[in-house]
């Protein structure tokens, strides 16, 4: 199966660059993609851009385009349930966006509105088990890994307040800009997908010197996740 691989920084794909081989660069338009292998697992990495626009592109070209059967999303994000610190690692259980509000006409916030479909889409289960189990290799005591529903916005957030609005209403284990949008194009093209987010910050107050402080970090751990997949698979 071919796998596609996507970061939003370069601090999160930075890791496969150095390590897949038969590394070889393709353009589309203005983005580069990888293709290689990785533990004997056919790969193509995109560093895809922060925001919901440049991942669901990306997504759809690494279907469209490089053949891609399942995507893989690996980065940080920001702790929405409590329990959560640092480093800790969640693994999508669903992604969904926490910013489409058409609530004005009814719809509840985060429904896609005049659509019969999910806004919710669950990742896929033998991804999830996949990664649960590569993550729990990899993760040392004392970090803890959860699978946990992700919410997706074209925001930072960096306030309490709001992260205990968007764990009331979509029950989030944790909040970053991408997630939902690979899932909702891995969705309409029936690819399954799974989204790894390491902890960076707690999506509060102190979420910008949390964030500059553990991206590095907890952009490695993540990706060292979806190498312990390939090795597993
Ligand atoms: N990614 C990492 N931290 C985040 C936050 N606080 N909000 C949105 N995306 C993030």
């Amino acid at each position: 199966m071919k796998y596609g691989i996507i970061g939003a920084m370069k601090e999160e794909i930075s890791f496969f660059l150095e390590s897949v081989e038969e590394l070889t660069e393709v353009n589309k338009g203005l983005l580069s993609f990888y293709t290689g292998t990785w533990h004997g697992q056919e790969v193509v990495i995109s560093k895809c851009g922060v925001g919901k626009v440049n991942a669901a592109m990306t997504a759809q070209i690494l279907i469209d385009c490089f053949a891609a059967e399942a995507i893989i999303f690996t980065g940080v994000a920001g702790g929405a349930d409590e329990q959560l610190n640092v480093e800790d690692v969640i693994v999508s259980t669903s992604c969904q966006q926490h910013d489409l509000d058409a609530s004005p006409l009814g719809f509840a916030r985060g429904t896609i509105p005049m659509y019969d479909g999910p806004s919710d889409f669950p990742a896929d289960e033998r991804l999830i088990r996949a990664a649960y189990a590569a993550a729990s290799t990899v993760v040392g005591q004392p970090l803890k890994v959860r699978k946990g529903k992700i919410v997706s916005g074209d925001q930072f957030i960096a306030d309490k307040k709001m992260v205990g609005e968007l764990r009331q209403l979509f029950q989030a284990s944790c909040i970053e800009m991408e997630g939902a949008a690979v899932a909702q194009v891995a969705h309409f093209n029936e690819v399954p997908y799974v989204v790894i987010r390491s902890i960076s910050d707690k999506a509060n107050g102190e979420a910008p010197e949390s964030f500059e402080a553990f991206v590095v970090s907890a952009a490695r751990a993540s990706s060292k996740i979806v190498e312990e997949i390939m090795r597993q698979l």
